[in-house]
């Protein structure tokens, strides 16, 4: 049987889709050892922010497909850390990803197994492509929602267990006003 072609709209003002899709929401409790300052994280649990939302466009996971879907990354911080994604690695390793921002401003911090390291600014227009075999996080160095579109082969998946046991090399924090990405003291250890 033929899968039919289909439409999603995207509001350009808040990044919502419509039809929503499949909902993915993450507060800090759903990562709460991914950043750094622990004492900063007990402090902030009991708001429990929210820290993104992801609106998925529901094709199957096969690798004729495309997956597509949005992020909405609200600002904000942990201690002087940036909220951020888990950040994965797709399951199948090699399977590349486009990025493109909509709204807001980030950085897209990506990494390899060998231990490469890469972060890319991202503004509204800033297309970018995440090479197969790199990890990857978003982070929203702003303060309003960062708004990104995202694609990827049907059948990558994610796994997010390595980025849960090795994490990033580099962290995103503020110092001084400013973004900077400053080593992260757990990488590797
Ligand atoms: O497919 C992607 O890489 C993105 O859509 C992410 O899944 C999304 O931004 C949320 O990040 P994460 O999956 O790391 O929690
Ligand atoms: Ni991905």
């Amino acid at each position: 049987e033929k899968f039919m072609p289909f439409v999603t709209e995207l509001d350009f003002a808040t990044g919502k889709l419509n039809p929503e899709g499949h909902v993915i929401t993450r507060n800090l409790s759903h990562m709460k050892d991914m950043y750094y300052d622990q004492e900063a994280v007990r402090q902030l649990l009991g708001q429990n922010p929210l820290i993104y939302v992801v609106y998925n466009v529901v094709v199957p996971e096969t690798a004729a497909h495309i997956q597509h879907c949005v992020t909405i990354l609200y600002p904000g911080k942990v201690g002087n850390e940036y909220f951020m994604t888990k950040g994965h690695y797709h399951e199948v390793l090699d399977r590349a990803e486009i990025y493109f921002c909509l709204k807001g401003k980030g950085q897209l911090l990506m990494q390899t197994q060998d231990g490469a390291f890469a972060s890319i600014d991202m503004v509204p227009g800033s297309v970018a492509y995440v090479a197969p075999e790199w990890a990857h996080r978003t982070v929203n160095t702003g303060d309003e929602p960062f708004v990104f579109f995202a694609a990827y082969p049907g059948d990558a998946g994610h796994n997010y267990g390595d980025i849960e046991t090795e994490g990033f090399a580099k962290l995103s924090v503020e110092q001084n006003g400013e973004a900077v990405l400053v080593d992260n003291p757990r990488y590797g250890k």
